[in-house]
């Protein structure tokens, strides 16, 4: 875990590096995504429906989170509740977008990264496990779980 922090601190002091010299905007997105995804404001109600669901969001395969009717809850990832209550929307829409960013090994699926990787091959545009709004409506329900 130790040795997990201090790569995500190395990647951030490298990452800040890169978007200090570089003039492009892009590259400053890497560790936190402040745009919102689309226009349309995440649905609460709707994101909670995705971080629950066996068929799309998946999340509680590997995390646990304050699901009380959910029995069954991952114990491979930390706490969504706990995270939530530690990191920004801006922060939490970046690794949801693509969790390998922060650490190269993860297991956690990127549920935004396809477009990106296919944007030569129309065909492929928008075949992410999320789409931009279920995205947004994931960071809305954990962003409420803030006290
Ligand atoms: C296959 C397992 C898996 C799935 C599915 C998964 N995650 Fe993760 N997630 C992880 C692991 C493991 C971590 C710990 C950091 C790492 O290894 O990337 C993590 C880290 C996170 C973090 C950062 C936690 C922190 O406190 O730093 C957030 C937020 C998160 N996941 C949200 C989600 C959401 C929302 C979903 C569903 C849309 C999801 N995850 C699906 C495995 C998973």
């Amino acid at each position: 875990m130790t040795l997990r922090l201090l790569g995500g601190a190395l990647l951030a002091a490298i990452v800040s590096l890169a978007t200090s010299t570089a003039s492009f905007a892009q590259s400053s997105s890497a560790l936190e995504i402040n745009a919102p995804l689309v226009s349309q404001p995440g649905d609460v109600v709707r994101g909670r429906a995705i971080v629950l669901s066996r068929q799309s969001g998946l999340c509680i395969l590997c995390h646990s989170g304050p699901f009380p009717e959910e029995r069954f809850q991952g114990n491979m990832a930390p706490d969504l509740g706990v995270s939530a209550q530690r990191l920004t929307a801006s922060q939490l829409r970046a690794r949801i977008v693509d969790a390998s960013v922060f650490n190269p090994e993860t297991i956690m699926p990127a549920y935004y990264r396809a477009a990106e990787l296919n944007r030569v091959a129309s065909g492929y545009a928008g075949k992410t496990l999320l789409t931009g709004q279920e995205i947004e409506d994931v960071v809305a329900f954990l962003v409420s779980l803030k006290p």
